[in-house]
């Protein structure tokens, strides 16, 4: 069975793993810039200088700066977002080599800093929006549509580091600014975007640290809150400049089950759901907090600041189109947990039923067409998944091929789930794979946890050549575009 006619495939990346040139082109630093690589159990850190000049390096999930500190790029530690795979200098032969594949659209991201530097610029930087105006005409030249994410976890350094980030109600003009530079910058290129990208990060990681405060949660909320209104001020920017722009939200969808049929574990799912997917998608599509809201800040004591005014911008910016990345399923439950799932950015318990990657995620394409059916019956949305595919290692053998059969096994499995949710009713608009190239780790760093078609020659101690060339799964994929989903062998 076929997909719909003109359904998009292709594949996505954001910038800061796959752009590099960290310093050209009048580009200034993001947080990722100072953050060094880690592996599947040891963090990524950030660097800074302290009050009293020492260097020094924390973890950056939950990294608050210390007072009197700065961040600083230290010689001792190396950075791979600076030059990630050059795309930077290679977009011209990736665009072709996604061209050659067969893409529809590519997905990628809008470098905020490279666009405005500081953050609090009047003006775009015209060396940034020149870059990126060429790399949207180069995919028109090769039968591509850009699929643009604003923000994709990269606020420029400065915003962090002098203006207090996201957690200041300010930072929602600088944002606002930043998307109308785009949308009026690069009016008649692009008409699909995406405001932020996996908007509910926040939410998971705080709920997934048994150690985080109700603070941690206040902070969270509030911060999402800001982020809903840039969104949706963005949204009403972006329609008002061209009426054929689409614009979408974008969440990490991860597709929650009970571990047991306890009716504890019943109910502590439905929570769950509401509180790490529901809570973001119900604000960008309906326009408004759904009722457990309330539950979930009293859990916490928040008090949020809430102006009339958001609450109007918020039912005015809803969104065209709702896409969410998908990797895996996770269990939920009330009981003592003995055989727990260990990898970066997956907790709880294991699912006997389930295969776990190298990096502790759980392959589950039933859960996507679960997932899919779910949030086209809440939302009656057109859907994309924007991001899907597995982190594995690659071996390059001597003539030069990459055999990669477990890779194109698992996209097979997620293709056939998008079907069968077509066909039980899902307008589904198109599948974009994860790292259609292989990119820098955003949970990691490592470069070693690949999901590309294409290979790209470089390790995680920064050596490598940047040489492209394409694994099995590229040729297979591109059989996939051609029959439109028919071909799968
Ligand atoms: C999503 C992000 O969380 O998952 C991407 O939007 C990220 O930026 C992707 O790269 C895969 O995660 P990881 O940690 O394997 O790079």
């Amino acid at each position: 069975m076929a997909f719909p006619d003109g359904f998009l495939w292709g594949g996505a990346v954001a910038a800061n793993q796959w752009e590099g040139g960290w310093q050209e082109g009048g580009r200034g630093p993001a947080l990722t810039d100072v953050t060094t690589g880690g592996t599947v159990d040891t963090p990524r850190m950030i660097t800074y200088i302290d009050k009293d000049g020492n260097h020094c390096a924390a973890p950056s999930h939950g990294f608050k700066l210390p007072e009197g500190a700065k961040y600083a790029v230290l010689p001792e530690y190396h950075y791979p977002n600076h030059d990630a795979v050059d795309g930077y200098h290679h977009y011209k032969e990736d665009i072709a080599l996604f061209g050659e594949m067969g893409f529809k659209q590519f997905r990628m991201s809008i470098s905020w800093s490279r666009l405005f530097p500081t953050g609090l610029e009047k003006e775009p930087n015209a060396e940034g929006v020149a870059f990126y105006k060429d790399m949207f005409k180069e995919m028109h030249k090769n039968g591509i549509e850009p699929l643009v994410t604003i923000w994709h976890f990269d606020t420029p350094m400065y915003l962090e580091e002098h203006c207090g980030g996201w957690n200041n109600r300010e930072t929602i003009d600088h944002y606002v600014r930043f998307a109308s530079a785009c949308f009026n910058e690069f009016k008649g290129l692009v008409h699909h975007w995406l405001t932020f990208n996996e908007i509910n990060n926040p939410i998971q990681f705080i709920d997934m640290n048994p150690h985080a405060t109700d603070e941690d949660f206040a902070n969270a909320y509030q911060l999402l809150h800001y982020q809903f209104v840039a969104s949706a001020k963005a949204v009403q920017i972006g329609h008002a400049i061209d009426q054929d722009n689409k614009i979408g939200c974008m969440i990490c969808g991860i597709t929650w089950y009970p571990a047991t049929c306890d009716p504890a574990d019943i109910l502590a799912c439905r929570h769950a759901q509401e509180k790490n997917i529901f809570y973001c998608g119900d604000v960008q599509v309906f326009g408004e907090y759904g009722t457990y809201a309330t539950r979930l800040w009293n859990d916490h004591d928040v008090d949020l600041d809430i102006t009339d005014q958001d609450l109007v911008d918020l039912s005015l910016g809803t969104v065209d189109f709702y896409t969410f990345s998908y990797y895996m399923s996770q269990l939920v439950t009330t009981h003592k947990v003995t055989d727990m799932v260990s990898g970066n950015f997956s907790a709880g318990a294991r699912n006997e039923y389930l295969k776990y990657s190298d990096w502790g995620w759980a392959t589950d394409a039933t859960g996507l067409q679960y997932y899919l059916e779910t949030a086209y019956d809440r939302y009656q949305v057109p859907l994309m998944v924007v991001e899907n595919g597995l982190g594995a290692y690659d071996t390059v053998e001597e003539d030069g091929s990459i055999h990669d059969p477990f890779r194109i096994d698992y996209y097979r499995e997620h293709i056939e789930a998008m079907q069968r949710a077509i066909d039980n009713g899902v307008d589904l608009w198109g599948y974009t794979t994860w790292g259609c190239i292989d990119v820098v780790s955003a949970g990691t760093g490592e470069m070693r946890k690949r999901y590309g078609f294409i290979y790209v020659d470089m390790d995680d101690e920064g050596k490598g050549s940047m040489a492209r060339s394409r694994k099995d799964s590229f040729f297979w994929y591109k059989k996939v575009i051609a029959s439109n989903g028919e071909d799968l062998a």
